[in-house]
C-alpha cells in the first residue's frame, strides 16, 4: 500500500511546473523507492489564463495561497512563488498552521531566514530547502548532515550559471562583457532581467545560507561586501591569463582564526591550475574544507527546469518521511560556537588591480608610494606595451591587506591626476 500525501504548490513557473510534471512522469519510480504517492491538490498562480507549457487540471488553480491553507489534506506546502512579500506571508501562515514547508527561495532565506526558522521550531515544523542553494547540487544536505561532525574552514563556490557562462565565454572566446552578455541572453543563459544574476546579489543570497549553514547564524546581508562581474572587461581576462589566473565570480565563506565569520562576493583571480578554474558555461561548482573530509568538490547544474525540480522533490520525500515520523530538526540549528561576522572592512585578502594611467615617467612609483603609506606589499606589476601613445594599464597584484585598507588606498590612487579612469580591484584566493 502506497500512502498518500497531499500536496500544494505555490507557484507555477519554471521550477514549480516542472515538480508537478516530475511528480506526474517518475510516479511509479517515486512510489517504489519512497512508498509515497504524492497528489497534488491545489496551485497557486498568480493569472489564470496564462499559457500553460506543462499541463495540469484547471480545477486546481487558484490565486490565493489562503485557499491553498484552507485544504486540511494539504499536509505539505510547497513555495515556488520567489520573492520576498507574498512568499514570507505564507510561509509564516504555513508554519502557523503545522503545514511542512518545503522552499527554493533563497532570497527570502537570506534576508528572513533567522525569523522563519525561530518560527518553525516553535512550531516544531520542519523546513526544506535543498533548490535555495545550487540547483541540483544537494550542497544543503551534505553542508548541514553528512559533514556534521567537520567544523567547515572555509566554503569557495561558484554559484550563478549566468555569470559563470559569461566569464567563462570571456575567457575562452575573447569578447567583452556587453557581447558576452547579449549572447547569454540570446541563448537563454540570462533572464530577461539578470540584474541579480550579474551584481552578485543572487549569489550573496546563496552565500549567506552556506554561511548559516556551517556557522551556526544568519549572517546579516549588509555584512556580505558583494561585487558582481560588471566591470570585468577582456582586458582583465587577458591580464589574468598573464599572472597564470581565471576569473571567477566566487562566493568565499570562511572561518579566521578569530572565529569571526567572512562572507565575500567578488570576481576573484583563482589559479588556471585550481579544479574552480575548469568549472565552465552555466554549470556552478562548491568546493567544501572541512577538518575532517579535507577538500570535498561538488559540481553539477545549478538552475533550470530539471535541475532544480530534482532537488524540490527530494526534499518533498523527506518532508514525507518527517509526517511520519517527528522531525530531528527543523531545518537550521542555530549555534554560538563562533564569532560575530566580520565587516567586509576588516577582511582580509590578496588584490588584482588594474589603473588606466598617463604614459610618462614616475607614475608607477606615486601608486607605490601610496600602497607603502597604506602597508600594503606589491607581489608583482606589470605595465603592458601602450597601445594608446598617451595611456597605460599599470597592472599590480598585492599581498594580502584588509579590504577597508586597500580601499583607502584606493581613494587615493584614483585622485591621482595621472589616473585616467576608475581602477579596477578585484579578489585573488587560492583555492
Ligand atoms: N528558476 C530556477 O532555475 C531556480 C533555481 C533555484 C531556485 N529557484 C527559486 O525558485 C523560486 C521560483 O522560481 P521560478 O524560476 O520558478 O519563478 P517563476 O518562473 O517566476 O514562477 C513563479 C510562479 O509563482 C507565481 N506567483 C508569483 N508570485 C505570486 C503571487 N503573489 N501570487 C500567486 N502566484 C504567484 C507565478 O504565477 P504566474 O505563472 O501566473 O505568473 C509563477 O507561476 C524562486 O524563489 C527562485 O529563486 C529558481
Amino acid at each position: 500500500m502506497k500512502e498518500n500525501i497531499g500536496i500544494g504548490l505555490a507557484g507555477f513557473g519554471t521550477v514549480g511546473a516542472g515538480v508537478f510534471d516530475v511528480l506526474q512522469h517518475q510516479r511509479d519510480l517515486l512510489a517504489e523507492r519512497s512508498g509515497f504517492q504524492f497528489e497534488v491538490r491545489s496551485i497557486v498562480v498568480r493569472d489564470l489564463k496564462k499559457v500553460r507549457d506543462v499541463a495540469a487540471p484547471s480545477e486546481l488553480f487558484t490565486t490565493s495561497w489562503r485557499n491553498l491553507l484552507k485544504d486540511p489534506e494539504i499536509k505539505i506546502v510547497v513555495e515556488l512563488l520567489g520573492g520576498t512579500t507574498d512568499a514570507f506571508e505564507f510561509i509564516k501562515a504555513a508554519i502557523e498552521s503545522g503545514r511542512i514547508v518545503v522552499t527554493g527561495n533563497k532570497a527570502l532565506l537570506a534576508e528572513h531566514g533567522e525569523e522563519i526558522f525561530a518560527l518553525a521550531k516553535k512550531h516544531d515544523v520542519p523546513i526544506f530547502y535543498e533548490a535555495a542553494v545550487a540547483g541540483g547540487i544537494p550542497i544543503i544536505q551534505s553542508v548541514r548532515d553528512a559533514f556534521v561532525g567537520n567544523r567547515i574552514e572555509s566554503i569557495h563556490g561558484i554559484l550563478n550559471g549566468t555569470s559563470n557562462y559569461i566569464l567563462s565565454h570571456m575567457q575562452e572566446a575573447g569578447p567583452d562583457y556587453r557581447a558576452a552578455l547579449a549572447e547569454a541572453t540570446e541563448l537563454g543563459y540570462a533572464e530577461a532581467d539578470p540584474t541579480l544574476d550579474l551584481n552578485g546579489g543572487d549569489v550573496a543570497h546563496k552565500a549567506i545560507i552556506l554561511a548559516a549553514l556551517a556557522y551556526g547564524f544568519w549572517v546579516k546581508p549588509e555584512a556580505v561586501r558583494v561585487h558582481g562581474i560588471q566591470e570585468v572587461t577582456a582586458t582583465d581576462v587577458f591580464f589574468a591569463r598573464d599572472f597564470g589566473y581565471v576569473i571567477k565570480l566566487l562566493a568565499t565563506i570562511r572561518a579566521a582564526a578569530d572565529h569571526s565569520i567572512e562572507v565575500t562576493v567578488a570576481p576573484t583571480l583563482v589559479s588556471k591550475n585550481s579544479v574552480l578554474a575548469s568549472v565552465n558555461g552555466a554549470f556552478n561548482a562548491i568546493a567544501v574544507k572541512g577538518d575532517l573530509v579535507g577538500e570535498a568538490l561538488f559540481y553539477g547544474k545549478g538552475a533550470g527546469r530539471k535541475p532544480t525540480a530534482s532537488s524540490v522533490v527530494g526534499d518533498l520525500v523527506e518532508a514525507a518521511f518527517a509526517l511520519e515520523s517527528p522531525a530531528r530538526h527543523v531545518g537550521f540549528s542555530s549555534h554560538s560556537l563562533y564569532g560575530a561576522s566580520k565587516a567586509p572592512q576588516d577582511v582580509h585578502a590578496c588584490y588584482y588591480l588594474r589603473v588606466a594611467v598617463d604614459d610618462q615617467p614616475g607614475v608607477l612609483a606615486k601608486i607605490a608610494t601610496i600602497f607603502g603609506e597604506a602597508g600594503i606589499g606589491i607581489a608583482s606589476v606589470i605595465q603592458p606595451k601602450a597601445k594608446d601613445k598617451n595611456k597605460t594599464d599599470l597592472v599590480f597584484m598585492t599581498h594580502e591587506a584588509a579590504y577597508g585598507k586597500m580601499s583607502n588606498a584606493l581613494e587615493k590612487i584614483k585622485n591621482l591626476s595621472c589616473v585616467k579612469s576608475t581602477p579596477v580591484l578585484f579578489n585573488v584566493e587560492s583555492v
